[in-house]
């Protein structure tokens, strides 16, 4: 893994270009209106969905389609998204107000976020049952419960904030979102139509105590 520091640099360097391309992208490149368009933020790695718009920073070890940094406004025009998904991305964020305002924005009359981030709430009570097993050995090898907790929220400094179901309930109403709920299981959804494409990432079978926690919401 690439260090914060290192990170921030490319973000730096690069910053510019990547404006440039989502402006490019939101005013000359945009995808014809009367299309579903459906867009995967942050899909890293391993994780591009084909037929939706992928969209990353990283274009180096991974794959996307528009190459834009997402902490700037998202290259869309107002009302024109059908589907937003995100996995393990807005954690990285700095400001998550702006975010799902924006994501919001986009988003046409009836359209949805998925959302889904390292679950704070599991976390929390993982901690005070004190159980290490529940916590990965990365991005570092902490034998502590405490050195765990810290792994899962804070990941090296990579992330920006902790994700609950609460906050994340507060964020996406004060965005304008309605009828917001839980996923749970979260190989489930309530709109099939749209997100099918997205289940088989979510492998997780604690559905007690999953690791990922996922919510959806609609724009009325
Ligand atoms: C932890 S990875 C998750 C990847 C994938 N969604 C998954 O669940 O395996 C976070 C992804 O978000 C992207 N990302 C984080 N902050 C970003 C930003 N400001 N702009 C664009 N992409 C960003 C990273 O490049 C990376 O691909």
């Amino acid at each position: 893994m690439l260090s914060r520091k290192a990170k921030s640099f490319i973000y730096v360097m690069l910053g510019p270009a990547m404006k440039v391309n989502g402006l490019v992208h939101r005013f000359f490149k945009h995808p014809d209106s009367s299309a579903v368009i459906r867009v995967h933020l942050g899909p890293g790695q391993k994780r591009y969905i084909p037929g939706w718009l992928n969209l990353d920073a990283n274009m180096f070890t991974g794959k996307c389609d528009v190459w834009v940094d997402l902490r700037n406004t998202l290259p869309f025009r107002t009302g024109a998204v059908a589907a937003f998904y995100s996995h393990h991305m807005v954690e990285h964020l700095p400001d998550l107000e702006k975010h799902f305002k924006d994501v919001y924005r986009c988003l046409r009359p009836g359209g949805v976020y998925r959302v889904a981030g390292p679950n704070g709430d599991a976390a929390i009570r993982k901690f005070v049952e004190a159980d290490a097993g529940w916590f990965p050995d990365w991005p570092d090898n902490r034998y502590s419960i405490g050195g765990r907790l810290e792994n899962f929220i804070i990941c090296r400094g990579e992330h920006r904030t902790i994700l609950t179901e609460s906050f994340l309930f507060e964020l996406m109403s004060n965005a304008g979102f309605t009828d917001i709920s839980k996923v749970l299981p979260m190989t489930e959804t309530k709109h099939p139509d749209l997100f099918q494409d997205c289940l088989s990432f979510e492998s997780e079978k604690d559905f007690e105590t999953p690791r990922t926690l996922v919510l959806e919401a609609v724009k009325s």
